[in-house]
């Protein structure tokens, strides 16, 4: 997968060097932690019952993607030794995320109970390690069952996602505090149903976007069932907000072009769930385009605008824009460009750490100073083994470094950031090939597993609550 640039120094913007390396202290109860998600490392894709789940079909069907995720990190057959290393990082908590196939095969009906043990007994090892468990409900493998039948285009798929949510806030009781209900509902749709990269693979923008307000419905009935079944949980959405700045911050066309990029991905689902409406200048975007809009039925809007504990972000990068120059080009349906040259837009992405801080502020302010807990942020490098059997990932550590400062930067500020998950937690399926994003290698052949120099880092500074470079 392209999306994300090689974290090495040698990729990495100059400006975002640093010259010294203070320590940061953090909050008591920060929630430090790695995240991963269920079809990136679990594999056993057809164990114990469970279903065929839509990445699965997607990235089997031959031409879509390099390699399929049927075994990658075996993590379902080594969770227990998989705990034992969380335990070793020494994290106090850990994201992962349910596979709906696994609870109901097909999506709907019979609940197949090895499915549930499973997570049950994830949850109880943690709980034993004191770490806490941030459980997402859907990270982007739907039942293929459910696909078949439109998949989040179909309002079917509300409900079952509802029954879905309930079973789970039952079955993992008040073991689980923190939920998560979609992890980036962005790519579900856009990156699924139009541009047609990820399951299910379609190119239907009006499709994309009825699954974009389906998405929300479920959102909010997750929402609403839990504050009943669990009235201690904290429950949240985390959306993949990658920050959209104007080329030139002086230009006003810029600035419009990186407001339409930020507000058609960030405010397009923020804006419903925290003020009950769809932002008005991409309506009116999709409306000139003559892109049909999501059929929305009465209380939808009532149902999204459910009280949300929490704010899941997921930073990788910033990325600059103008107004496309003719008429008719740059990126239809939203008529903006990026200055860079389009074939490398996806391989040259800055990573820039000021734009975490940029994004807390914006979403603090914005959202009337919501908790927002970094739920994903991490490095995407081509690690190796050393010949003393050790993989040293020093460009990790200052990658993570450099980010928690603009998250201590952000706290000083009296934004409420709460927690930072790093992705991730082993290297896993990214989608389409293997990626080594971990904080613990894995060798893919053996299954061996190796905690990367980041990883101790990461353990002592969390033990000493002082993250600093040397
Ligand atoms: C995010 C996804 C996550 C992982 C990282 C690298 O967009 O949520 O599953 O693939 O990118």
């Amino acid at each position: 997968m392209l999306l994300f640039p090689n974290c090495r120094p040698e990729s990495n913007n100059d400006n975002n060097k640093i010259s010294e390396s203070s320590a940061l202290v953090f909050p008591e109860g920060f929630l430090f932690g790695v995240s991963s998600s269920a079809y990136q490392i679990e594999g056993a894709h057809n164990a114990d019952g469970k279903g065929e789940s839509n990445w699965d079909r997607f990235s089997n069907t031959p031409g879509n993607v390099i390699i399929n995720g049927n075994v990658t990190a075996d993590h379902y057959n080594r969770y227990k030794e998989d705990v034992l290393l969380l335990k070793e990082l020494g994290v106090k908590s850990y994201r992962f995320s349910v596979a709906w196939t696994r609870i109901f095969p097909e999506g709907t009906g019979q609940v197949n109970q090895k499915g549930i043990d499973f997570y049950k007994d994830l949850v109880r090892l943690l709980r034993e390690n004191n770490i806490e468990p941030i459980v997402t409900l859907f990270h982007w493998d739907l039942p293929q069952k459910l696909e078949d039948k439109g998949g989040w285009s179909n309002r079917e798929t509300i409900d079952a996602f509802e029954n879905y949510a309930k079973t789970m806030f039952v079955a993992l009781g008040t073991d689980v505090t923190w939920w998560t209900t979609f992890n980036e509902p962005w790519v579900t749709c856009f990156m699924g149903y139009w541009m047609g990269r990820y399951a299910p693979g379609k190119k239907d923008l009006p499709v994309a976007l009825q699954c974009t307000h389906n998405i929300l419905v479920a959102h909010g009935k997750a929402v609403k069932a839990i504050r009943t079944i669990n009235p201690k949980a904290k429950i949240g959405i985390t959306l993949d907000l990658q920050m959209a700045l104007p080329a030139d911050q002086n230009n006003p066309d810029d600035v419009t072009a990186a407001r339409i990029v930020n507000d058609s991905h960030h405010a397009w689902f923020a804006d419903p769930i925290y003020f009950g409406k769809y932002p008005q200048n991409i309506i009116d975007l999709y409306a000139k385009e003559k892109v049909s809009l999501p059929v929305i039925q009465p209380g939808d809007m009532e149902v999204i605008n459910q009280p949300v504990d929490y704010l899941g972000l997921n930073y990788y990068y910033t990325d600059r824009f103008s107004l496309a120059k003719e008429n008719g080009k740059g990126w239809w349906p939203y008529g903006v460009e990026s200055p860079k040259n389009e074939k490398t837009i996806y391989l040259d992405k800055s990573i820039d750490t000021t734009g975490l801080y940029t994004l807390l502020s914006y979403l603090d302010n914005k959202y009337n100073h919501p908790e927002l807990l970094v739920t994903e942020n991490g490095c995407w490098t081509d690690d190796f083994i050393n010949h003393k059997g050790e993989v040293n990932d020093e460009y990790r550590i200052e990658y993570v470094y450099q980010h928690l400062k603009m998250c201590r930067k952000a706290i000083d500020k009296g934004v409420k950031v709460i927690g930072y998950t790093n992705w991730s937690f082993l290297d896993d399926y990214e989608w389409g090939s293997f990626g080594r994003m971990g904080m613990v290698y894995v060798d893919f052949k053996t299954q061996k597993r190796i905690i990367k120099k980041s990883g101790y880092w990461y353990s002592e500074c969390i033990k000493n609550n002082r993250f600093q470079l040397d």
